[in-house]
């Protein structure tokens, strides 16, 4: 059994992608795992969030985990800023991050590029937080795509730098958990490749959507002016609406549309309104769940109860073991 680590940026509401990049994956590890997932509140200060906008989005990811089946009882689901042992594991991560490894890290100088008039030092201590939020329950498993590859090298760089500054066989290295073939990549409405909230609004069919939302992102979906050769390939956003169907549509539903496709005989409208019909379905489930668990504040107390204890009772004993190996001591 594996100790598994991951945060869950708590950027508001989660859509398909989401859920079959990482929700579906967590809530099968959680049975497997000692899993440990937290809400990154503490990351997303980078950005300056309002109050409200802060809590709301916490909430609403908390809400959205919740219904999409990952359980406060198998797993830890907690939020960063209620362990503070993370912070005081930062701070002394930070005395061993050498500014030039930071600077170098790519996803910083992607923030220069892109968010030039607030680059501040929260941004390039990003990954040291990261480290800490990992290996306060040292944690060897953390489930991440490819684009946080090099945040997890420089988790193993302070691990290690840490054991060998003290001599100690401490911390173990945290690997990036790898699903190959098991990730579904899901395809945005809007012809990209991956489906994300940022392209654009209606790229996203969200888990929350209600069904009259997700009639209009379907029917204004990108397709072309449909195939005049049998069996052609299918350009990038026609690709994308059958993938999508792949992935919410029965088989038949499926190929009865490819094989229109194949003999030029599809109506792009006619697929769009099937498509549609099914993604309301898939997410009928998610909907409700979300509108219940979000009304009951009573059980969210207790469940950001449950996780703060579990993960306080994991980090407090790390935190306490470092303290003495660095040589804090009690009069
Ligand atoms: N940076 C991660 C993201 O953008 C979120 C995150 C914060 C995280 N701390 C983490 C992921 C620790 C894995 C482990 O998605």
């Amino acid at each position: 059994m594996e100790t598994v680590v991951s945060g869950i940026r708590s950027t508001g509401n989660l859509h398909l992608g989401n859920y079959f990049g990482a929700l579906k994956n967590f809530v099968k590890m959680q049975y497997e795992h000692n899993c440990f997932f937290f809400i990154a509140d503490y990351h997303s200060l980078t950005t300056h969030p309002t109050p409200s906008d802060l809590h709301n989005n916490v909430r609403q990811v908390l809400v959205e985990y919740l219904a999409s089946g990952l359980n406060p009882e198998a797993s830890t689901l907690y939020i960063q800023s209620n362990v503070p042992e993370t912070t005081e594991l930062y701070l002394l991560l930070n005395m061993n991050a050498y500014i030039g490894e930071l600077e170098r890290c790519t996803s910083f100088k992607e923030k220069i590029r892109n968010q030039n008039e607030n680059i501040n030092a929260g941004l390039l201590t990003y990954p040291v937080l990261m480290a800490a939020d990992v290996i306060i329950h040292k944690g060897t498993k953390v489930p991440v795509g490819k684009d946080q590859e090099q945040h997890l090298e420089m988790m193993r760089t302070f691990a290690n730098r840490f054991n060998r500054m003290y001599n100690v066989d401490y911390f173990p290295e945290p690997f990036a958990f790898n699903f190959g073939e098991q990730l579904i990549k899901i395809p945005g409405l809007d012809g990209s490749t991956k489906m994300s909230k940022s392209d654009s609004e209606n790229s996203a069919i969200f888990l929350s959507d209600e069904p009259e939302t997700i009639r209009k992102k379907v029917m204004k979906a990108i397709t072309d002016a449909g195939p005049t050769i049998p069996n052609q390939d299918k350009p990038q956003a026609v690709e994308n609406i059958f993938n999508l169907m792949k992935v919410l549509s029965s088989v038949e539903t499926y190929a009865h549309f490819d094989e229109l496709y194949n003999n030029c005989r599809i109506r792009y409208g006619d697929m769009k309104k099937q498509l549609a019909e099914d993604a309301i379905k898939f997410t009928g489930p998610f909907r409700e769940k979300i509108k219940e668990i979000s009304s009951d504040n009573e059980y969210l107390r207790k469940v950001v109860k449950i996780g703060t204890d579990k993960a306080r009772e994991s980090a407090s004993k790390t935190i306490s073991e470092v303290r003495e190996i660095i040589g804090f001591k009690t009069f």
